[in-house]
């Protein structure tokens, strides 16, 4: 595949923001916003709520929260997504309450949100869990310490939300330090918000009596991004990645280079370019800095197809290779024990009928799709579309052969790419 491919704003970011759009006195107006199928979710609840919502164009949305007096969010709302547990928090700073059916997601084993519940009581909040339901709430929220037992880009935010309007200071210790963290914490500072040292372990957030409207565009896709920068190498192509951060991308472009391939870094596009086979690299999946756990089904995939064994560590989720059976019917010669994948390259993956077990496990499938012999076709596509914004028409304009087949199912509709 040869060709320019424009990312577009990040998923994570933009279910953060969109959320946090709650906490506002005012309108917000979110551009670079991705038009994929968890952004139309979190955008439905809070239209639920009764934010009205204005689409300006294919990207930007603005929305008028100061109509919202609902602070619960049923499980028919709740459960198609993760990150609809950031309506605690946001509810939380807005209602000084919250009653959340528990969030749905990806299913990489146990989620649990102890340390979303941790902050939220440092704070002052009483939490229970019943009938399903999530409840919080405070009589008033008082900044305080909290030190997270395990790294959470879900906790960080939460707390973040809950705080940014508590009295006094909030410090989070051995927070998340991803990329839509500090995108969450700008926006939430372009509202009037007081927060620093997002980005780093320790964030600071000085609380403030009340935030205002906001005009802000959410950063490109960190894993969008990554995911095509694969589909480079795993085909022997040349693409230009561009709205990127190359900073963002450092761990990839690591990896990659170490796989073979030429990475040219500019100020806002990643030009990646393979002409060999991918070489053996070993790879553990960490919080950022470190190597995403988002990008581990696709980086799996692209070893799968190198001159010898790679190791595979994930070291975020229990249980994140469910997908590694549907390689192996691509031909893949993987064994999974736990958290390892010993990746044992092939010279070739052939087609065969695959499905979407995930979202990135998804994007994992049309890149062994790419680089396989014959037609793949892939099932569950709705997961891919949950996160990857047009990817049918991107990697098409770029040589891919790829489509998009809906099947009429008598019992349910499912569609396949
Ligand atoms: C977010 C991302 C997801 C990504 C993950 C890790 C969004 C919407 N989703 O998910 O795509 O894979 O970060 O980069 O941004 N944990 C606890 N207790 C908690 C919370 C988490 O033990 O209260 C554990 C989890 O089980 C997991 C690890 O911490 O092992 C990381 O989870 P977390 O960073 O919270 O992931 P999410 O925010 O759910």
């Amino acid at each position: 595949m040869v060709g320019e491919v424009a990312v577009s704003g990040a998923k994570n970011a933009a279910v953060a923001i969109i959320p946090a759009v709650l906490l506002s006195d005012g309108i917000c107006r979110i551009e670079n916003v991705p038009a994929i199928s968890d952004v139309n979710v979190i955008i439905k609840i809070l239209y639920e709520l009764g934010a009205y919502v204005k689409v300006i164009d294919n990207t930007t949305v603005e929305i008028d929260p100061t109509h919202i007096n609902s602070h619960i969010l049923s499980a028919s709302m709740s459960s198609k997504m993760r990150a609809s547990s950031y309506f605690i928090g946001a509810m939380l700073g807005r209602f000084k309450k919250a009653k959340v059916a528990p969030p749905g997601g990806c299913d990489f084993g146990v989620r649990p949100i102890d340390q979303h519940i941790k902050g939220f009581e440092a704070l002052g909040a009483t939490v229970t869990i019943d009938g399903g339901m999530v409840h919080a709430h405070a009589s008033e929220l008082v900044g305080s310490s909290i030190y997270l037992d395990k790294v959470s880009v879900g906790a960080t935010v939460n707390i973040m939300l809950a705080a940014v309007k508590a009295r006094g200071l909030t410090i989070i210790e051995n927070a998340a330090r991803e990329p839509h963290i500090v995108d969450l914490a700008n926006f939430l500072n372009s509202m009037g918000a007081n927060i620093m040292g997002a980005g780093t372990d320790v964030i600071k957030i000085r609380g403030v009596s009340s935030l205002h409207g906001t005009t802000y565009s959410v950063i490109p896709d960190q894993i969008e991004a990554g995911t095509y920068m694969l589909a480079a190498a795993i085909t022997g192509g040349d693409l230009t990645i561009t709205n990127v951060i190359p900073k963002h991308l450092e761990s990839i472009s690591a990896k990659l280079i170490e796989c073979g391939a030429e990475v040219i870094e500019y100020d806002e596009a990643v030009r990646v370019i393979m002409n060999r086979r991918p070489k053996t690299c070993n790879v553990l999946t960490m919080p950022h800095p470190g190597f995403p756990t988002d990008m581990q089904p696709q980086m799996t995939t692209l070893l799968a197809l190198s001159d010898g064994v790679s190791v595979m560590t994930e070291g975020v989720w229990d249980n994140r290779f469910k997908y590694v059976d549907q390689l192996t019917l691509m031909g893949a010669k993987i064994k999974v024990d736990g958290k390892v994948a010993i990746i044992n390259g092939v010279e070739r993956l052939s087609a065969a009928p695959v499905k979407a077990t995930d979202l990135r496990a998804g994007a994992a499938m049309v890149l062994a799709g790419l680089a396989a012999d014959g037609k793949t076709e892939i099932e569950n596509v709705e997961f891919i579309d949950r996160g990857y914004d047009n990817i049918v028409e991107k990697l098409s304009a770029v040589g891919a052969d790829i489509r998009r087949v809906t099947y009429i199912d008598p019992l349910t509709s499912r569609s396949a790419v």
